[in-house]
C-alpha cells in the first residue's frame, strides 16, 4: 500500500497543481487509504513568528490551527528537527489534545534545502498505530512534497 500510494502522490504532484490543491489532495489520499490514519495534516513554520500554522488537513477540523514552537508534539518537532512517534498520547506531558479519541501520533519534519519548514502530523484513534514503516513512508511523502513546494515556489 505504501509504495502504491507514494507512486500515486508523485504522479499527481509532478503535474504541479496549485499549492493548496496539492496539499489537500495528499492529506485526503493518505487519510482515506490507510485505516489507522484518522487525521492527517501539514503544519508550516510562520515566516516571521515562531509558530506552526495548519495549512492543509483531512479528518475532523481542529481548534489547534496555530501552535507555538515548543508546545505539544508538533511544537517540539519544530525545534528538534527529529521524527516524533508517540505510542500512547496519555503518557505525554507536553501534548496538545485535538480530540479525546486520539490515542497515538506521529510527526515527521519537512525540510526544504535542509531547512525544517514544517511537518506532517498524523493522529490515530488506535494506540501504538505507527512504527518504522510509517516513519519511512512519511519521510518519503515529505521528500515529494518538499520538491513540489520548491518547484512551484510556494509561499506561506
Ligand atoms: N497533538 C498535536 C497537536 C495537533 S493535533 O494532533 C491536530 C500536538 O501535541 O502537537
Amino acid at each position: 500500500m505504501y509504495s502504491a500510494l507514494l507512486k500515486e502522490i508523485k504522479l499527481v504532484l509532478d503535474k504541479n497543481p496549485a499549492t493548496q490543491v496539492g496539499l489537500d489532495w495528499v492529506c485526503a489520499q493518505i487519510q482515506q487509504n490507510l485505516p489507522q490514519y484518522d487525521w492527517v495534516g501539514f503544519y508550516f513554520h510562520h515566516p516571521k513568528k515562531e509558530e506552526l500554522h495548519l495549512k492543509a488537513f483531512a479528518g475532523k477540523p481542529t481548534d489547534h490551527t496555530v501552535i507555538p514552537f515548543g508546545k505539544g508534539i508538533c511544537g517540539q518537532v519544530a525545534v528538534s528537527n527529529q521524527n516524533f512517534v508517540v505510542d500512547d498520547v496519555s503518557e505525554q506531558d507536553n501534548y496538545i489534545a485535538c480530540s479525546i479519541d486520539v490515542k497515538s501520533e506521529i510527526v515527521i519534519p519537512l525540510f526544504i534545502n535542509g531547512k525544517n519548514v514544517g511537518q506532517i502530523d498524523i493522529d490515530s484513534n488506535t494506540p501504538k498505530a505507527f512504527g518504522e514503516k510509517d516513519a519511512h513512508f512519511l519521510e518519503e511523502v515529505n521528500t515529494l512534497v518538499s520538491a513540489f513546494l520548491l518547484r512551484t515556489n510556494a509561499q506561506f
